[in-house]
């Protein structure tokens, strides 16, 4: 082996590597101290007060942000308050106030915009679903209106895929949560997507992986100099292979139902065109040729399940680690469920009437919902609060939903677990309809709030009160021994964690 070669090639790896933290710490520094993105107004929280204590600040906050957010929130609850992030200020606005504020706001507080900062976009979903992301219109509409339509399906497929995965047997069988949970998960979303296609376990792999590699991908990306991540993307990205690879199943179904739909549009000789996501994205794109593409259309479909998969599984999780820990709930729920069912059959409309269930699944969404803060948004020009802050243009924004749900002004006993607060608000008068786990408010911020709520609440829900009903008909199950502890381990759903079912008794 050539040694000079060697060191020659290990010498320019260290020049590059270098050479790149250099302008990473430029690019940071800038973003600092460029005098046009001041916020000097705002106190930060969580900066120690040496020369370049943010970049410790930004380190802090990378490891321990949620402790740093809810000590900051209780210092500066109703004030904006800022935090370091990598390589900018992150605006924290509380109090119903300041997040009525976020609400009412239009585009000048833009979501896609964060979105572009905080996921890059750009380069993990891409260029062309940053710009006309058309799905989100199909998700809010025709997906929301044909839950019920598609309801038998979500049904069958949720029976197929348990039984596939945790067959229900007499004795005790342990699986592994996330990994047991995130592919039926999946797969039953994607029965409504693409239809039995959601059975490969190949595709299944490679959406989920998708979601991660979109969150892990934008890491490196977010401090990565903004001229070198184009090429940065192309070279090390994922999202040109996710999408020949996803592509490779796709295309057969894809280029079918493009031509069916060239051929005759809806209306299928026979009546007999399936009612599934493609379909709707079919009507959606219709006049808009570049749509219409097998790749357009595959990078729309990973990027609806980027959205919906980890979401739901992670609600899901919680909910069972949640219902393991305190089983007295089973009894209730199954009670209701059993009632409902009799009256009403195995309908989206039963579902609707499980207002016990809806209660405990919003409690525990709300007690671990998907992130510390939630409803990012970046200024897009100099926007002014109604109490009189102003954030220039280029400024990152967010809600500290964590810390909402967990204080005592936004609901009683709010560290303690109630599965039943919700039912029971619903039991006064003129209350029958309120406090839905589908209904966003300025208190209860899991789906975020405004024009950019999540539109697939609807479905979600739906899904995962129909997979809790399938489990507690099913089986009994309980956390394996010993592992319990981690339930307090509030938002992200524990990914080692092992959940023991067996046949219902
Ligand atoms: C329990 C499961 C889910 C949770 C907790 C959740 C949560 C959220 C949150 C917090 C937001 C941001 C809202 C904001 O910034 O104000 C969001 C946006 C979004 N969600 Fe969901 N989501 C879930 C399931 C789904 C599903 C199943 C779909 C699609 C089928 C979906 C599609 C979307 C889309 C497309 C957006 C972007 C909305 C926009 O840009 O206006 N979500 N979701």
């Amino acid at each position: 082996m050539d040694s000079s070669a060697d060191t020659g090639r290990v010498s320019t790896a260290i020049l590059t590597a270098a050479v790149l933290l250099g302008f990473a710490v430029l690019q940071i520094s800038r973003q600092f101290f460029d005098p046009h993105s001041s916020l000097d107004a705002i106190p930060s929280f969580g900066i120690p007060s040496y020369p370049f204590g943010f970049y410790v600040g930004s380190w802090n906050f990378i490891r321990n942000g949620r402790a740093i957010l809810k000590q900051g929130y209780l210092k500066y609850r109703g004030q904006p308050f800022k935090v370091a992030l990598a390589n900018q200020w992150l605006v924290l606005l509380s109090g119903q106030r300041l997040i009525e504020d976020v609400r009412k706001a239009d585009d000048s507080l833009s979501f896609a915009d964060a979105a572009k900062v905080m996921f890059q976009t750009e380069y993990t979903i891409g260029y062309e679903q940053l710009h006309d992301p058309f799905q989100m219109n199909v998700i809010r509409t025709a997906l929301t209106r044909n839950i019920a339509a598609c309801f038998p399906v979500i049904r069958e497929e949720i029976a197929a895929a348990f039984k596939d995965l945790i067959p229900a047997k007499d004795e005790w069988i342990c699986v592994p949560a996330m990994k047991t949970i995130l592919p039926i998960v999946t797969r039953v979303s994607n029965r409504v997507f693409i239809g039995l296609l959601c059975r490969d376990p190949d595709y299944i792999k490679l959406t989920t992986q998708y979601t991660l590699n979109v969150s892990s991908n934008a890491q490196w990306l977010h401090v990565t100099p903004s001229f070198l991540r184009p090429l940065a993307a192309r070279l090390f990205g994922h999202l040109e292979p996710a999408t020949r690879a996803a592509m490779k199943h796709l295309r057969p179904i894809l280029q079918h139902r493009i031509a069916m739909d060239d051929k005759y549009g809806p209306d299928w000789p026979e009546g007999d065109r399936p009612n599934d996501m493609i379909s709707w994205l079919l009507d959606e794109a219709r006049g808009h040729p570049t749509r219409r593409t097998v790749r357009r259309l595959t990078r729309t479909l990973l990027n609806i399940n980027f959205a919906a998969s980890h979401t739901t599984t992670h609600g899901i999780l919680h909910a069972l680690y949640t219902l393991a820990a305190n089983l007295e709930c089973v009894q209730p729920l199954r009670e209701e469920l059993e009632s409902v069912v009799a009256a009403e059959g195995w309908t989206k409309q039963a579902m609707d009437q499980l207002v016990k269930m809806d209660s405990f699944l919003k409690e525990s969404s709300q007690t671990a919902p998907t992130g510390a803060i939630g409803s990012v948004r970046m200024a897009t020009k100099d926007f002014s609060f109604s109490d009189g802050t102003m954030v220039p243009a280029g400024t990152l924004l967010a809600v500290p939903v964590f810390a909402e749900h967990h204080d005592e002004v936004n609901y009683s006993n709010a560290e303690v677990f109630d599965p039943f607060r919700f039912s029971r608000m619903r039991e006064q008068d003129g209350e029958e309809n309120k406090h839905q786990m589908v209904t966003p408010t300025l208190e209860y911020l899991s789906f975020g709030l405004g024009r950019h709520a999540c539109p697939g609440r609807f479905f979600a829900v739906n899904e995962q009160k129909l997979i809790l009903s399938h489990i507690i008909m099913t089986y009994d199950f309980k956390l394996r021994d010993g592992v319990d502890e981690w339930i307090a381990v509030l938002i992200k759903a524990n990914t080692t964690a092992q959940l023991m079912f067996r046949k219902r008794r």
